[in-house]
């Protein structure tokens, strides 16, 4: 049975999940062959204006209020199943997004959603690239415990590193199925050696990425991330980070 290659993106807030997850993106659409499914895992979802594709209409949270109110005929995976292929946009790459719970209810349902429908997407997609939502909380509730590549994002600074350490001491100690997981230090320039050194020992760093000016001016632009010039700071830098490894 086919199971595409699942990259997931976390970090802390604000460090540049949603720019590497998008360049990730880029790359595969420039560099590889295959479908892509892009799932935006935060809340907040932010994920399609960096792809440039619409606002989706459904996500896994609306979709599971909709399966509460389904007609009596649907039974509840057929009608998920249905859903999910409805709630996908289509752009450059297709694109889910997860959402929010609406109303009250707690996140662990839409949780579990997401986890099953990765299961069965893995299935339909050469790769899926997943923008999750800062923190720890999607590596606990094991949304993508099953991916192929995690590529934690830091910023040099202490408590994106703290934040970053906590990740990886995390998915040791839940014993994801994560084949490998790897550092970017992302606006890269401001990295002491020193700092560079005590991290080298502890985890594996992919690579690093400077600040780049063109992601302002595209974003100020209301342009996708997609558009970069292939010859941009942080695409070069990129592309030879992600040769190595996909
Ligand atoms: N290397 C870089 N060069 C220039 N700007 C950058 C770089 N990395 C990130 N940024 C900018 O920093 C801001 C935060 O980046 P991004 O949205 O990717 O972070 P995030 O980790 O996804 O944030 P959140 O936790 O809110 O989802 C954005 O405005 C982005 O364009
Ligand atoms: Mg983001």
């Amino acid at each position: 049975m086919r199971m595409g290659k699942v990259i997931a993106v976390s970090g802390k807030g604000g460090v540049g999940k949603t720019v590497v997850a998008s360049l990730t993106i880029k790359f595969l659409l420039k560099e590889k062959d295959g479908s892509i499914l892009a799932v935006d895992a935060d809340p907040s979802c932010n994920l399609h204006i960096a792809l440039g594709i619409e606002r989706p209409k459904m996500t896994l949270g609306s979709l599971r209020e909709r399966a509460k109110r389904r007609p009596k005929s649907f039974d509840l995976s057929s009608f998920i199943e249905y859903g999910i292929n409805m709630a996908i946009v289509e752009g450059r790459c297709d694109l889910l997004s997860v959402g929010r719970p609406e109303g009250k209810g707690c996140y662990c349902a839409v949780n579990s959603l997401l986890r099953e429908s990765l299961g069965k997407l893995s299935k339909d997609y050469d790769y899926i690239v997943i923008d999750n939502e800062a923190g720890l909380e999607h590596i606990s509730r094991q949304t993508d415990a099953s991916c192929d590549i995690m590529f934690i994002i830091a910023n040099p600074t202490p408590q994106s590193l703290a934040t970053s350490l906590s990740i990886m001491e995390l998915i040791r100690e839940l014993e994801n199925e994560i084949k490998e997981t790897y550092i970017i230090l992302n606006r890269a320039e401001t990295a002491t050696s020193d700092m560079l050194d005590r991290l080298k020992n502890k985890v594996q760093i992919a690579g690093l990425l400077r600040t780049d000016p063109s992601i302002y001016e595209a974003e100020r632009e209301g342009r996708s991330l997609l558009d970069l010039p292939e010859d941009s700071q942080i695409y070069c830098d990129f592309k030879e980070i992600l040769s190595g490894l996909i």
